[in-house]
């Protein structure tokens, strides 16, 4: 049967956005041979920092896998804003990326408008981003949206994902690269402190994916927790601030400073198992050992560690049915 043997990765943020997703997709696209990359959800409110043969690219619309040659498609849970994907194209074109032939747009994505943008140019209660995507899902679920096959500058990008994954290929191998955080989920986020997408694994399935096609989902964490919007996050404590300057947590599309807090263990728990995760990745551990404290929350208790060994195996022996990977910020090629 044709698609049968279809092969599908999920990479997906288990907290609220930069937890170094990109490094992950990153690394998985250079080594398994996969067919295509789709990034299946959110839209320019994405910040990709990738560090790709020594030079640092950040991205927001367009999928990792164009740097490494794979076809690349911006899928169709996401939302597309014209004028950023144009300008990503010539950004990435005058840093030597292939564009052409790799790049793709589902025809069904839906597109912010300059009066989206407007509306929420000066958006406070949430903390947007500010580029539109709230207004822009809310007017697809209106019914009020316009699709990316209506707009004559992206003619030459548009795919039918339907076409392309069921009756044309065989055997393909899809990497479903992430945005935001599971903590930033329409339907389990905090709301109304989310995002207006399913960044939990149910928006990859709006993307003409079969369940029974998923291989591996990679859950990607850190050792703390960052947020960046409204609500008060962050603990009233100066260590929070080292934190952040050591581990480097300034917005890579807002600019702004995120929040940061000890790693919630239930918080992770709940993710990776609504997620379905079978691969955990706990990264900048080497951040929190030049800062030198190790702590966490469960159970509505902060629980301190006199070392990284003994905080690691309290992880071990609380995240259950996953396999778990340390990893270090200083080893990013990708963050
Ligand atoms: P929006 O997605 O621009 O509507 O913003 C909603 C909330 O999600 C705000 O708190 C944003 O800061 C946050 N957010 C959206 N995208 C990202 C991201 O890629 N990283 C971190 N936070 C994000
Ligand atoms: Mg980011």
């Amino acid at each position: 049967m044709l698609g049968s043997k279809n092969i599908v990765d999920v990479v997906l943020g288990m907290q609220y956005g930069d937890e170094a997703k990109g490094k992950v997709t990153h690394y998985l696209a250079s080594n398994n041979n996969y067919t295509h990359v789709m990034r299946w959800g959110g839209g320019c409110n994405a910040g990709h920092t990738i560090i790709h043969n020594g030079q640092k690219l950040v991205t927001h619309l367009v999928p990792v896998g164009v740097l490494h040659g794979i076809k690349s498609i911006v899928g169709t849970g996401c939302v597309l804003n014209v004028d950023y994907f144009l300008k990503e194209i010539k950004y990435l074109e005058n840093a030597g990326v292939q564009i052409t032939g790799n790049l793709f747009v589902a025809e069904n994505v839906h597109i912010t408008t300059s009066a989206h943008l407007e509306e929420e140019a000066n958006e406070v209660k949430v903390g947007t981003t500010r580029r539109g995507i709230g207004p822009t899902y809310r007017d697809k679920v209106a019914r009020k949206g316009l699709l990316a096959k209506h707009v004559p500058e992206l003619s030459k990008y548009l795919i039918d994902v339907y076409e392309e994954f069921h009756n044309t290929n065989e055997n393909i191998r899809i990497l479903c690269e992430g945005a935001q955080g599971f903590g930033l989920d329409v339907n389990w986020g905090d709301y109304p402190y989310v995002t207006s997408s399913q960044c939990a694994l149910s928006g990859v399935f709006q993307n003409a994916i079969s369940p029974h096609w998923i291989r591996d989902v990679w859950g990607v964490g850190k050792i703390y927790e960052t947020y960046v919007g409204a609500k008060q996050f962050e603990p009233s404590e100066i260590i929070f601030q080292r934190i952040r300057e050591i581990g480097e947590e300034y917005g890579a599309t807002t600019g702004r400073a995120r929040q940061c807090n000890w790693l919630n263990l239930n918080e992770l728990i709940k993710a990776v198992k609504i997620n379905s995760c079978n691969n955990l990745v706990i990264n900048k551990m080497d951040v929190m050992r030049k800062v030198g404290h190790w702590k966490l929350y469960h159970d509505n208790k902060l629980l301190s560690f006199t070392k990284e060994q003994h905080i690691k195996s309290y992880i071990l022996d609380n995240v259950k049915n996953v396999y778990i990977h340390f990893s270090e910020h200083k080893d990013r090629i990708a963050y």
